[in-house]
């Protein structure tokens, strides 16, 4: 790989936000960029080193795909609000939820958010608004584990040999492709974002898809949608590094008022992990799990089971599409 590291103990934030910002106006020149923001800390970040070096030159959106944690639009765009930065809600539900009709193949799954965002919606953003760059917040992580073919991420294109310009009509700039997470959440702090931001556990860009087993349908990120909150809510304070709810494909046989109950399953997941390289599942107390399946079985309809994951990464991987 030809693309160097920047190593945490080399990171001077302050020094390398003043170097992006010059090199980010250095290369839009006098032109518009865009970029979408997914409420991540890497796309935070993205989007306040685009503000600082283009104003109101980088119009950023919020691209809306259904596939969100709940009330994550409006909770991310009055973030930025605060901080003199103004987000566009892009409702693109419909485009996304019909790319994924049918597919079950988890590689097909995630193509399908590929050429929708890319293609489709981004495609449309970047016409209407006349811009020629595109800024957006691949890692040094995200680049490695495509490179070695563990798993496409969703906005890895150049590293594929997709040019950008070509495919759709737009140059990707990538500020923070030298930086693991630790060194953006420094880089976000410094860039003046408040705490909820920087100390966010991460959260994949093609969002809850990668927690569906099996079609992704309106009702399948619903029922997911509602077990993710409530792990978010029983394990904010666990100190993990990132936990998450899945929904599996198969029913199992259950019972709920005497009755027999062929309902959904749910696994959750937490980890410990620096750099999502690598993770060993936490240690979670066992009323912490109890809690868990309490609350998901009784707060999100369909669902009569609940399993905790006690796999390492790997052979598991952190997410399960
Ligand atoms: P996996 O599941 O590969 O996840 O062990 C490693 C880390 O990356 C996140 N993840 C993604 N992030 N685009 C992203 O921006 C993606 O396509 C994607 N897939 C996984 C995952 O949440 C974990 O932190």
């Amino acid at each position: 790989m030809d693309l160097k590291e920047i190593k945490l103990e080399d990171l001077n934030p302050e020094e390398f936000i003043e170097q992006k910002v010059k090199d980010i106006s250095s290369t839009v020149g006098g032109g518009l960029a865009i970029n979408a923001l997914s409420g991540g800390v890497d796309s935070s970040a993205v989007t306040m080193l685009g503000h600082k070096a283009l104003g109101d030159r980088l119009k950023t959106y919020f691209i809306d795909n259904g596939l969100m944690r709940e009330g994550e639009p409006q909770r991310i765009v009055s973030v930025f609000e605060k901080m003199g930065v103004r987000v566009e809600i892009v409702d693109a539900k419909e485009q996304f939820f019909s790319a994924l009709k049918g597919l079950t193949d988890p590689e097909e799954k995630r193509e399908a958010i590929t050429q929708s965002f890319y293609k489709e919606v981004f495609g449309r953003l970047v016409k209407e608004s006349g811009a020629r760059h595109l800024m957006q917040g691949t890692n040094y992580t995200d680049v490695e584990e495509t490179v070695a073919g563990i798993k496409r991420q969703h906005n890895i294109l150049a590293q594929l040999g997709i040019d950008t310009e070509e495919s759709f009509g737009y140059k990707v700039e990538e500020p923070i492709i030298q930086l693991r997470k630790t060194g953006i959440r420094k880089v976000a702090k410094a860039l003046g974002l408040p705490e909820e931001i920087y100390n966010r556990p991460p959260f994949p860009g093609p969002a809850l898809v990668t927690r569906i087993l099996g079609e992704v349908t309106p009702e399948k990120v619903e029922t997911v949608r509602k077990a993710t909150k409530i792990v978010e809510e029983e394990l904010c304070n666990s100190g993990a590094f990132q936990y998450l709810a899945i929904l599996h494909d198969s029913k199992v046989t259950g019972m709920r008022d005497g009755k027999r109950d062929y309902g959904m399953q749910i696994e959750v997941r937490c980890w410990e992990s620096k750099d999502a390289i690598t993770g060993t599942p936490t240690r979670l107390p066992y009323e912490t799990l109890e809690k868990l399946a309490e609350r998901i079985t009784t707060e999100v309809p369909g669902v009569v089971s609940v399993t905790y994951n006690i796999t390492k990464k790997p052979p598991s991987t952190i997410e399960a599409v």
